[in-house]
């Protein structure tokens, strides 16, 4: 299969020294990139600023903003099979980006926020039957409801959800576990484990779904 892997933050520019961000720090896309590559399929990962190793055979395409992680994905989307968007795409930007640094003798600033565009939604009406896109959802309440809520609006097929008010899992951490919901109703919980391990289950589980699909 033609896999688009999307992982990271993304960072939104507040002037040339700061910006607004959240802690995504890339691994469990990351982890999905390899392990689809390991399990022999032709992976493109897009990625925002992310302090980690491209993985091996890997095509790797850097951005920085929303904006410009929806331009590459819209650029990759129609020739692929399978999507898995496991990036934390910041939800609002500054309006205005200050073209100088702002002066901390000015006191604080008072930034106007505007929302990214978000990109699933964006790209949901260039979906082919035969395409399987995968979301993913950061969550610290309500995991099944939000998850489930999110795939229906979002036009998804599975949505792997993370609780991210624990430390030992999610955010920055190396292991992660997983409750994955389908648009057919049935749901898969991948427990505590290495996100290597959560993303070779994970890509088991969506293989299926696009293999259905190609029947
Ligand atoms: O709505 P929420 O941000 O929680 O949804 C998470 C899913 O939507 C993730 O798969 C994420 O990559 C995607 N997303 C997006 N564009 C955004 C925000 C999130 O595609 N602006």
């Amino acid at each position: 299969m033609k896999v688009l892997v999307t992982a990271g933050p993304t960072r939104e520019a507040i002037d040339p020294v700061r910006f607004v961000s959240n802690r995504s720090s890339g691994k469990m896309g990351y982890a999905v990139a390899a392990a689809a590559r390991e399990r022999g399929h032709a992976v493109s990962l897009v990625s925002g600023p992310v302090a980690l190793e491209s993985p091996r055979g890997v095509d790797v395409v850097r951005v920085t903003t929303a904006e410009e992680m929806l331009a590459a994905v819209k650029k990759r989307v129609r020739g692929c099979d399978l999507l898995v968007m496991a990036a934390a795409v910041a939800d609002w930007r500054p309006k205005k980006t200050a073209a100088r640094k702002l002066k901390k003798s000015a006191g604080p600033p008072r930034i106007e926020w505007v929302a990214t565009p978000d990109i699933l939604r964006t790209i949901a009406p260039l979906k082919k039957p035969s395409q399987t896109f995968c979301g993913f959802a950061a969550e610290t309440d309500g995991l099944a409801r939000e998850a489930r809520r999110k795939l229906r609006e979002k036009n998804l097929d599975a949505i792997a959800a993370n609780d991210v008010s624990k430390t030992d899992r999610g955010f920055e951490a190396d292991r992660n576990a997983l409750a994955v919901f389908f648009a057919d109703g049935r749901a898969l919980r991948i427990g505590l484990a290495t996100k290597k391990k959560c993303a070779a289950a994970l890509l088991r589980a969506l293989e299926e779904i696009s293999a259905r699909k190609k029947m």
